[in-house]
């Protein structure tokens, strides 16, 4: 098949670039490099600066590669913002790019000819959930403007499907981690507020320690429950996403997590096995639900996958691929943490 991903040069759209090439697809990427970067892109595929604010950035790509005599057949989106304390002191932003973005591109599909989609949307959509998985028929309540305007995206969605023709495949992601096997590929950026990357960045002696945002949750051992899942195994998830919409001619909406949960706490403790954590307790971070685990069986059973990575997995590859980060960038850093091997 033939892939447009539209935010191709960033974290998750990149690593989905590289799974889309390893499988034999012919791969074209659309960015404005405003937060990703060119040097991500895997060098099989074809590259076009454009933002998916302007249609004829997108038209554009579409009637050349219908040019070449074979059309794009599925176009992926991953283009928009995503730090979750950013949407509360930006909403506008994040309506002008997350909600606005998809409405334009969606109409540039429509003119285009293409009707399939698959969807970057999130475990934010569910808000505060009250069961202890989140399943994908819950209330979904959203409680930060990030998580809204993916919620107002996947309605915009259902309706544009409904009557332009379209079909979806809508991907709610949980929590994100990891590198690339090859460490070509990671996430490469400095203003970072996730966790795993956080506390890499404490192990390598970039930061001095990591803070444990709150250990005083109604949780077994009081800090956040989450669920980790790599991001080899979320951009898999894509090109079977892909496939599944080209064959089945069917919309999907999906959690993808592991399906497991892991404390705070735990995942410092799992990677004191791979290197050491200076960390600290710290107050509770506004907007933090107590808990979040994905129910990954409608995945497992409509897509036919299964995530293959253990947090250990994750962990170790983020670590190898920030620590080749830090060499190439700070050798002096490196010294002084001694370079210590998973
Ligand atoms: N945390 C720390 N210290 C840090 C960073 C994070 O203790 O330095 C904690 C957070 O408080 C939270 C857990 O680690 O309890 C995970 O936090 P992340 O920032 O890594 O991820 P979030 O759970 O906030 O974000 C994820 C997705 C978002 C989604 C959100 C829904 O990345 O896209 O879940 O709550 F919106």
């Amino acid at each position: 098949m033939k892939v447009l991903v539209v935010g191709g040069a960033g974290y998750i759209g990149s690593h989905t670039v590289y799974e889309l090439v390893r499988a034999g697809h012919e791969v074209v990427v659309l960015d404005n490099l405003s937060t990703g970067s060119a040097a991500n892109v895997h060098p099989q595929a074809h590259f076009e600066w454009g933002d998916i604010r302007r249609k004829s950035d997108i038209a554009r790509v579409l009637a050349a590669e219908a040019e070449t005599g074979t059309p794009v057949d599925v176009v992926m989106h991953f283009a928009a913002k995503l730090i979750v304390p950013e949407s509360v002191s930006e909403p506008l932003a994040y309506y002008e790019n997350n909600v606005e973005g998809l409405r334009t591109l969606l109409e540039a599909l429509v003119e285009g000819g293409v009707r399939s989609i698959v969807f970057s949307s999130t475990a934010a959509v569910y808000g505060e959930p009250t069961s202890s998985e989140c399943h994908e028929g819950d209330a979904t309540e959203p409680i930060n403007p990030y998580g809204e305007t993916k919620l107002a995206c996947e309605r915009m969605l259902k309706w544009a499907a409904a009557a332009y023709g379209l079909d979806y495949c809508i991907l709610r992601y949980f929590n994100v981690a990891g590198a690339d096997a090859s460490l070509e590929i990671g996430l490469d950026k400095d203003r970072l507020t996730h966790l795993v990357p956080l506390l890499m960045q404490a192990a390598l002696g970039i930061r001095d320690k990591l803070l444990v945002f709150g250990n005083d949750y109604a949780t077994p051992d009081g800090t956040c429950i989450r669920d980790y899942v790599h991001v080899t195994d979320l951009a898999r998830a894509h090109v079977l996403g892909a496939q599944h919409l080209l064959t089945n001619r069917a919309s999907v909406l999906a959690n993808l997590g592991s399906g497991r949960g892991f404390s705070v706490k735990e995942v410092v403790d799992a990677a004191r096995d791979i290197f050491e954590v200076p960390f600290e307790y710290a107050p509770r971070r506004p907007g933090d639900p107590a808990k979040l685990i994905a129910c990954i069986d409608h995945a497992r059973e409509t897509l036919g996958w299964e995530p293959e990575h253990d947090l250990h997995s994750i962990l170790k590859s983020d670590y190898d691929f920030r620590r080749k980060l830090m060499l190439a960038h700070r050798p002096q850093a490196e010294r002084r943490c001694g370079g210590t091997e998973g």
